[in-house]
């Protein structure tokens, strides 16, 4: 045994030179709770997957404030530069999110050949297929397990488990704040206004919500599966969004009445379009059945529904965001980097090629919900309905409610393409007994198959 091997308490034999530094940039919400993990469960670790880690360089932009972290304070730099750069650092964790500065940082540690773990769905979805092209020529890894679904394993699962599988279909919630404001609508019959202010003061939205209201965390999630699941390239703004800012308490009523529940949902599908195959990825809001296993899907949960050719349906479900669960995504990513980069081997390879094209929304097919307030006199369902019929999409189901002033037609459509449908609607309103079109939601049908039918 050499001067650096020693056998520890646990009986497991450590070398200094195999322990693997880490180096940590961030060291907010999810970071510190990382380095926590790492540090106070090292010997743990150690035990039961035979790799010694040890933090040894965190960059923070403040280094006035206390992290609660067992790491001493010359262990610190506000220089993210640093971190990427020191030689006892052979493994860079990122957890700064945004673009700039993650994205140089990221680039010069694989450029250095450090492997890299992120949490970052920002940068990833803008720039993943890119880095992933990096971490490749470079022979080292990138793991991004906590950029989607935060503690819920999906990345690995989708990348490795199911790597002889042909994913047909993903419908997921993978925005826990929207989730649980949907569900406070849904079961306190409150207006999004309302829900929104306390999401606020508890803590489980932001107080600028943009991100999560317009869907965008979603879309970039959205972006990053539907990448792996299909093996192409999909960028953020390839994702066709919409939020749940027009959701109303009247509509998340209605489709109760109708057997539905609404939710924001990131739908990504292989579809045949244009003598070949095509990507559709979007997010918005949509009415699921009840009977659906997303709709058991409460507050601020998150989950992801995946069909596969032989595999059936899968669900994975599960805390989305959280300083504990998403620290132990990434830890469990630091594991795996930690022992690849010992073994001189590599994680899944996984390049992704612009193979598909990416289908415009205006040729995805969805069945419809359509709220529209009219005069109530008679010949009005006949005059829509014939709107619809010189379109082409054909009407499921009609309800009509209300008298006089609140008088409406509420119908959900069969199988329509978006186009058709947006083309319907403008026509719709053009009708002098349309006083306005309400509302329209996409609709999930639980009879449908899946997009090969
Ligand atoms: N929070 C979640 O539940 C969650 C869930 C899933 C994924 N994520 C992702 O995880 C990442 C981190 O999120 P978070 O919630 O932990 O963010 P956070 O609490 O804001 O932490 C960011 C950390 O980065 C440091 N930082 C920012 N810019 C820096 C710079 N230029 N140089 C050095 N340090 C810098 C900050 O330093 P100071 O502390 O000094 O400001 C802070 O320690 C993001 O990509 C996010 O999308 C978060």
């Amino acid at each position: 045994m050499t001067e650096w091997q020693r056998t520890d308490e646990t009986g497991v034999q450590r070398s200094a030179a195999s322990t693997v530094g880490i180096g940590f940039l961030g060291c907010g919400t999810v970071g510190a709770e990382a380095v926590r993990i790492l540090q106070n469960r090292s010997e743990e670790i150690l035990r039961r997957t035979g790799v010694a880690l040890e933090v040894r360089r965190v960059a923070v932009r403040d280094l006035s404030r206390d992290r609660d972290v067992p790491l001493p304070a010359d262990a610190f730099t506000s220089d993210p530069l640093l971190v990427v750069q020191d030689p006892r650092v052979d493994l860079v964790v990122e957890v700064i999110g945004g673009i700039d500065p993650a994205n140089f940082l990221l680039t010069e540690a694989l450029k250095a050949g450090k492997p890299v773990v992120t949490a970052n769905k920002e940068l990833m979805a803008k720039f993943g297929p890119e880095l992933l092209e990096l971490a490749e020529s470079a022979g080292v890894d990138i793991l991004f397990e906590a950029a989607v679904g935060g503690g819920i394993p999906i990345i690995r699962p989708v990348t490795e488990s199911l790597a002889g599988e042909s994913a047909r279909r993903i419908i997921a919630i993978l925005n826990g704040t929207t989730n649980y404001i949907l569900t406070r609508m849904t079961e306190d019959g409150v207006d999004l206004a309302e829900v929104l202010a306390d999401a606020q003061r508890l803590g489980y939205a932001e107080a600028d919500p943009t991100a999560d209201i317009d869907g965008h965390d979603a879309a970039q999630k959205a972006a990053i599966l539907a990448s792996l699941a299909f093996g192409t390239r999909v960028h953020d703004e390839d994702v066709y969004r919409e939020g749940i800012r027009d959701v109303r308490a009247h509509d998340v009523e209605m489709a109760a009445r109708l057997g539905y529940v609404v939710k924001l949902v990131a739908i990504a599908d292989l579809v045949p379009w244009a003598d070949t195959f095509g990507v559709a990825v979007r997010v918005h809001p949509a009415m699921i059945p009840l009977t659906h296993p997303l709709a058991s899907v409460r507050l601020s949960f998150n989950a992801i529904f995946l069909e596969g050719e032989s595999v059936g349906e899968l669900m994975f479900y599960g805390r989305g965001a959280g300083a504990g669960p998403t620290a132990v995504g990434l830890v469990g990513d630091v594991i795996d980097a930690a022992r690849n980069l010992r073994q001189q081997a590599r994680g899944p390879h996984l390049p992704l090629p612009a193979t598909c094209p990416i289908v415009p929304i205006e040729d995805v097919h969805s069945h419809f919900y359509v709220r529209l307030e009219v005069a109530d006199e008679p010949g009005v369902l006949s005059g829509v309905a014939g709107v619809f019929g010189r379109h082409e999409v054909s009407i499921q189901k009609v309800l009509q409610e209300g008298r006089a002033e609140d008088a409406e037609l509420v119908l959900v459509t069969h199988r329509g393409r978006e186009a058709d449908v947006r083309a319907t609607l403008r026509e719709l309103v053009s009708l002098t007994a349309v006083k306005r079109l309400a509302a329209v939601f996409r609709v999930i049908n639980g009879e449908e198959e899946s997009s090969f039918s």
